[in-house]
């Protein structure tokens, strides 16, 4: 299991959104000496099936990124047949219930020692307040997210994936127990794209992100290792 990081080194996870898994295995290469994990998600994972994995994951540890979300039995089918890539974290939806939370983690622990941490994720941050009531759901994201991130919590997650904003309060309601893995993350001047609320990876791991998830303005960059060692250099090494 990935121990979480206990000084200002091996903070930083990139995401690979990229299309092919030989560019993802590439930019790998290029940042694995200035980042801890790289990330990969469900576009890759669709297009080329697990086999994606194997050609990144000999260069970084992986965070795979499916987001998993179905009845109990079948997350955890799916977690124990994600164990043999290796993945050093999974991603799953705390709306699918404490049921399903506890489920993928019996599955990961079965993994043993080496086994990929359970990460929940809250509230998508493209659900605004009208979406949200939409499904259900009234008075707002942020009680939603710390209603969910307990729950997760208490139902076996190592952890949340958490935008920025809600580093702090779900620090100041769950205390160190939780994992905290934090996209949305601009270094200071980088372009936005399409994030809006951002914070610098500095502020997050400030707030008590445990590890900062960049994307493009690292796999944009003209020298993607040299991005990602400038981002780690600025958390202090
Ligand atoms: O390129 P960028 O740094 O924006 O990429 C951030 C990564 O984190 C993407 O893979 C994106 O899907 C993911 N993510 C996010 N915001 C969330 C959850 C995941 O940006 N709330």
């Amino acid at each position: 299991m990935i121990a979480r990081p206990a000084g200002p080194a091996g903070r930083l996870i990139v995401a690979l959104d990229v299309p092919g898994a030989a560019r993802a295995a590439a930019l790998a290469a290029q940042v694995a000496p200035h980042a801890a994990l790289v990330k990969l998600g469900l576009e890759l994972f669709c297009a080329e099936g697990p086999a994606a994995m194997a050609p990144v994951a000999a260069r970084a540890p992986v965070f795979l990124d499916l987001k998993l979300h179905d009845i109990p039995n079948t997350v955890a089918g799916a977690v124990r047949s994600l164990a043999p890539l290796g993945a050093a974290m999974l991603t799953v939806h705390a709306g699918g219930g404490p049921a399903m939370i506890a489920a993928a983690r019996e599955a990961a622990e079965a993994v043993g020692a080496a086994r990929p941490l359970i990460l929940a994720v809250t509230v998508l941050t493209s659900m605004d307040e009208s979406a949200l009531a939409a499904t259900g759901v009234a008075g707002g994201a942020a009680s939603q997210v710390l209603r969910l991130a307990r729950m997760a919590m208490a139902a076996g997650a190592d952890g949340l994936v958490c935008s920025p904003r809600e580093v702090a309060p779900i620090r100041d309601a769950l205390g160190e127990a939780p994992a905290l893995v934090v996209p949305g993350i601009r270094p200071a001047g980088a372009a936005l794209g399409d994030q809006s609320r951002v914070a610098t990876p500095e502020e997050a791991v400030r707030d008590g992100a445990d590890w900062i998830v960049v994307g493009r303005p690292v796999t944009g960059a003209a020298d993607p290792a040299a991005a990602a060692r400038a981002i780690t250099e600025s958390l202090g090494r």
